[in-house]
């Protein structure tokens, strides 16, 4: 999705901002611009370029040839209009005085453009943001300063919106506003930022602001002044983040995907161990009572892609810790529904990026409809933890590569601790079972090491099989919700069509896919189901296909008997299987995609925190 960077300070503007922009270049963009105020002469410097950031670094030789100490700059993910020169941002106002950069939305832009062209403004791009630049300037008539101009212009445009504005006319400040897209202040010694991500600016500051929604900032470099809607002065909190950098570099590998998949122990030590204590679950700032709980009717789940995939494995190992009916829904598709959800549903929200729009859009539904909202989040600050009445951080730490890895892992332990949790306040598991799962988890991140360390045996199947067309992940309970989540790993950054069955649908009509070369990775973790899946797995091979089975180690060697190929994870509590199990289906995909040669960690058509619906 779009990034936005913005600095006003004494330092030369440029390679600050193009510096913060390739922070955000994980986020998939397909443009770049900078807009830098280069003095009475120049006024705003303007460049832009279609591709890859390098393109416009090249142009500006690094940012060292535009002068100027105030600037915004942008990454474009195209949602109106192409990717091309004319498109990118900044957008430019018709005097060229006033430069803005926009993440989101304005969706009456046509309505807005009708009327500036019967003003007869001239529009040079496809863009809905080029009419907030022209916007602005048209509030300007009658010599308003930009504040009260951009002020006026917010009472106009509809949709989502974070904005970075500057001025010609008032060169040593710079303005944002926000709107259901995020933006954050950061304030550093003699010198203001903007960015949509932190992870842009963390090289600069570390203390920080979030905006809320319908709030407006003017960033000069003494400090930043916000207002609230109705652009009265407030007061924001400064936050101290406390990410560390080098976590957003790749430190020595080649990939941030590769490396966030070999994170994982350490993010679920992070995860995990705090929340164990003297063999309990223990919940920072945890705000659910235990009448609360005990008054709950049913759990719904919200979440997209990824993270609802770890939705759908919880549904399993949630309906069986606390015996309470839980649903798990697509963000995209909770609003569009009339789901059972009131004040006796907790509702889990589940976002790596705590900004995902359909997410967030579930999330004000079910708040409307009177659930509890709890959020599973990574991003400290972001949205979503924002918005909610209690948030479990999944403390992963920043993922820059757009499939999603140690966000998944740590994103499921914290929702087995919730329900390991809730379970000892409903007494709905035996308490011996809980401390035995509990014993088993703190074991986990070693677990997982061990797998990881076998990655040689994946990149071997990796090479056998990376070049076929289709491949089809079938599995039964947890192992199909497993599934689920390898097959997305392997198409999103792969590009091999990839889908995932429970295995007692094969015979229900897909079976008739399965032909000669077809690969089927069967997943059979689930040690109950085992001879099931022993079962399908000699189906798919009496069709001609060929099988790469995923079991534990105390079955691996019966499992070989039949299948092509074998993977073993450690044997561990069924409720926590996958959570070993993931690592081995991320590096499978990893490898595929290597082999393939594909941009792994920036995928065609893909973002990393999708901001829009
Ligand atoms: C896949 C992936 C996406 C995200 C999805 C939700 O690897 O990363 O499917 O899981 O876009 O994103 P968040 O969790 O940020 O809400």
């Amino acid at each position: 999705m779009c990034g936005i960077v913005g600095y006003v300070g004494k330092e030369q503007a440029a390679p600050i901002l193009l510096d913060g922009l390739s922070r955000l270049e994980y986020r998939g963009y397909d443009s770049a611009g900078v807009a830098v105020y280069s003095g009475r002469d120049q006024g705003l410097n303007v460049h832009k370029a279609k591709g890859r950031l390098k393109v416009l670094s090249g142009l500006l030789d690094g940012g060292a040839a535009v002068e100027g100490t105030v600037g915004v700059g942008h990454t474009r993910w195209a949602t109106h209009g192409a990717p091309s020169d004319e498109n990118s941002h900044p957008q430019v106002s018709r005097s060229g005085k006033i430069a803005v950069v926009h993440n989101g939305i304005i969706e009456n832009y046509g309505e807005l453009k009708a009327f500036l062209q019967g003003q007869g403004v001239p529009f040079t791009s496809e863009t809905d943001t080029e009419v907030v630049a022209h916007l602005v300037e048209y509030f300007q008539k009658d010599g308003a300063d930009i504040l009260t101009a951009v002020g006026r212009c917010l009472r106009r445009i509809e949709g989502a919106y974070a904005l970075g504005i500057i001025s010609a006319d008032e060169p040593d400040r710079l303005i944002a506003v926000r709107k259901d897209s995020p933006l954050i202040l950061g304030y550093g010694d003699g010198c203001t930022f903007l960015a949509s991500d932190i992870t842009a600016i963390l090289r600069h500051t570390r203390r920080a602001s979030y905006m809320d929604d319908g709030e407006a900032a003017v960033l000069t470099r003494d400090g930043i002044q916000c207002y609230d809607h109705l652009m009265q002065p407030i007061e924001k909190e400064i936050c101290q983040v406390d990410w560390e950098i080098d976590a957003a570099e790749k430190g020595g590998y080649e990939h941030f995907m590769f490396k966030e998949i070999m994170e994982q122990p350490e993010a679920l030590r992070r995860a995990v161990f705090p929340r164990i204590r003297n063999g309990e679950v223990f919940l920072e700032d945890f705000a659910l009572s235990d009448e609360y709980i005990k008054s709950l009717r049913n759990i719904h789940i919200v979440a997209c892609g990824s993270s609802y995939h770890v939705g759908m494995v919880g549904k399993y190992n949630l309906e069986k810790m606390l015996r309470l009916p839980v649903e798990v829904t697509l963000g995209s598709e909770f609003r569009y529904m009339d789901p059972i959800v009131d004040e006796k549903t907790l509702v889990i929200v589940i976002s790596q990026s705590g900004e995902t729009l359909d997410t967030m859009a579930a999330l004000r539904e079910a708040r409307r409809r009177g659930a509890s909202i709890l959020s599973i989040v990574n991003v400290v600050g972001s949205s979503i933890a924002r918005e909610s009445d209690q948030v479990l951080y999944t403390w992963a730490g920043p993922e820059i590569a757009v499939a999603t890895t140690k966000a998944y892992t740590t994103q499921l332990a914290v929702l087995d601790l919730l329900g390991l949790y809730m379970s000892r306040v409903l007494g709905s598991m035996p308490a011996e079972e809980r401390r035995a799962v509990l014993e088993d988890f703190k074991t986990l991140p070693e677990k997982l090491e061990k797998v990881l360390s076998c990655k040689d045996g994946v990149q071997y199947y990796a090479s056998q099989y990376f070049n076929r067309d289709s491949v089809f992940y079938i599995g039964r309970n947890v192992d199909y919700a497993l599934g689920l989540e390898g097959s997305l790993k392997l198409k999103e950054i792969s590009y091999v069509h990839s889908e995932a069955y429970a295995s007692g649908e094969l015979k229900h009509g897909t079976i008739s896919l399965i032909e000669e070369g077809s690969l089927v990775v069967a997943l059979g973790t689930c040690l109950r189901l085992f001879d099931k899946a022993m079962s399908n797995i000699v189906e798919v091979k009496s069709r001609g296909g060929d099988v790469l089975a995923l079991t534990t180690e105390s079955r691996a060697a019966e499992m070989a008997k039949t299948a092509n190929g074998v993977i073993a994870i450690p044997d561990a509590h069924p409720m926590l299987l996958p959570l070993l199990g993931v690592a081995p289906l991320q590096l499978f995909a990893y490898y595929a995609a290597l082999m393939r040669g594909c941009d792994i960690d920036k995928p065609r058509n893909l973002a990393k925190s999708v901001t829009v619906e």
